[in-house]
């Protein structure tokens, strides 16, 4: 297999317009502000229009980062859209993208693999990129998680919010090792499935009369047992990264975490002994958008003009599977 180095050339993300705040939940289950920001560090979250699918949001931030990237929609090879969410089981949501985008000469397929999608995605494109395959990958986590929300259950309603995100990876020059996406490491743990699943809607059970009256085509989530996972599992598989990347927890620039908890990443952080400085937070805002989170934060974080050429990323992500995923990224040429 001949190497060369995968580099993200262009990132973009998209929330819809409209805001729920705390204070609107506290109108719709019985909760309150205070228990959820003591709770989660969420404030508000972006909820897409009745008529806005998850493409929608994949699609708007898909051209952003082709903008970013200063490509046409005719030079990208694959359309990878990580989501839980897509847009019907088929055809995928890559390739309502693929169409809409005006990308003809592009495969298209999505990744279904929670919160970690957006790392599994870059880990795909790397491979293609490596061998030599394909010249240009648009990365997408995209979600409509307020698609698969019941607004009955207070225990989740709170948490989730819908938007997306997208990077371009491309074939840079180099050293393979030392530029753009420099190591990852992905773990599953298929054993802890249960703690986060949709029930109905698969094969095993479709949705029937029964189904839809226990809200079971719905997000369930066993959350106090995800938490203390993802605390212990985080650090674990973040130094692991690290590691193979060379590098020592104290060459890492930016910490991004999956955003599902205020709570968890400051835990976490502690663990892996990162100052808060250097950790890029913005689940206050959106609170948890699964796949799209990570995605969302990378965006937010370049556009505020915060990375640097040479700074190194570290992304972690967790969630549904139970999987768990890192990787560190040069950013720059
Ligand atoms: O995306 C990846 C996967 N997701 C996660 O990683 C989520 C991980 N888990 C968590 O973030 C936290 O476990 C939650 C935020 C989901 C819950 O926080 P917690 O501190 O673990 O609360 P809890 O579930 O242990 O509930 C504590 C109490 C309970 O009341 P009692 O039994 O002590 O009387 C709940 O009924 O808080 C109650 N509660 C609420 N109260 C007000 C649960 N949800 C709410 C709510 N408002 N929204």
């Amino acid at each position: 297999m001949s190497r060369r180095p995968a580099v993200i050339t262009g990132v973009g993300s998209y929330v819809p317009e409209r805001v729920l705040t705390n204070a609107d939940l506290e109108q719709i289950v019985d909760t309150t502000d205070e228990w959820i920001v003591s709770h989660t560090g969420i404030r508000e979250r972006r909820i897409a229009a009745d008529d806005e699918a998850t493409s929608d949001l994949g699609l708007a931030a898909s051209r952003r980062a082709l903008e970013d990237a200063g490509l046409e929609p005719g030079d990208i090879g694959l359309i990878l859209c990580a989501t839980v969410t897509p847009d019907h089981f088929f055809p995928v949501t890559s390739n309502i993208i693929q169409d809409k985008l005006g990308a003809d000469r592009a495969a298209a397929f999505d990744l279904l693999s929670g919160c970690c999608g957006f790392v599994y995605g870059l880990w795909t494109a790397r491979q293609f990129i490596a061998t030599g395959e394909l010249e240009h990958v648009l990365v997408l986590s995209a979600e409509k998680l307020t698609s698969i929300t019941d607004w009955t259950d207070r225990a989740t309603c709170v948490l989730f919010g819908d938007g997306a995100g997208a990077a371009v990876v491309s074939a840079g020059e180099g050293d393979p090792g030392a530029t753009g996406l420099l190591a990852f490491v992905m773990e599953s743990y298929g054993e802890h499935g249960r703690l986060l699943r949709v029930p109905a809607g698969g094969s095993r059970r479709p949705v029937d009369e029964e189904a839809l009256a226990a809200r079971d085509n719905c997000l369930r989530m066993e959350g106090p047992e995800l938490f203390k996972l993802a605390v212990r599992g985080i650090p674990e598989v973040a130094a692991k990264t690290i590691a193979r990347a060379g590098l020592t927890q104290r060459d890492i620039d930016w910490v991004i975490m999956h955003q599902a908890n205020l709570r968890i990443i400051e835990a976490a952080a502690k663990r892996l002994n990162v100052p808060e400085e250097r950790l890029v937070i913005n689940v206050d805002k959106y609170g948890n958008t699964s796949a799209a989170s990570m995605a969302i934060a990378l965006d937010e974080v370049y556009r505020e003009g915060r990375l640097e050429p040479g700074h190194n990323i570290l992304l972690v992500g967790f969630g549904a599977g139970f999987s768990l995923g890192g990787a560190v990224v040069r950013w720059g040429p």
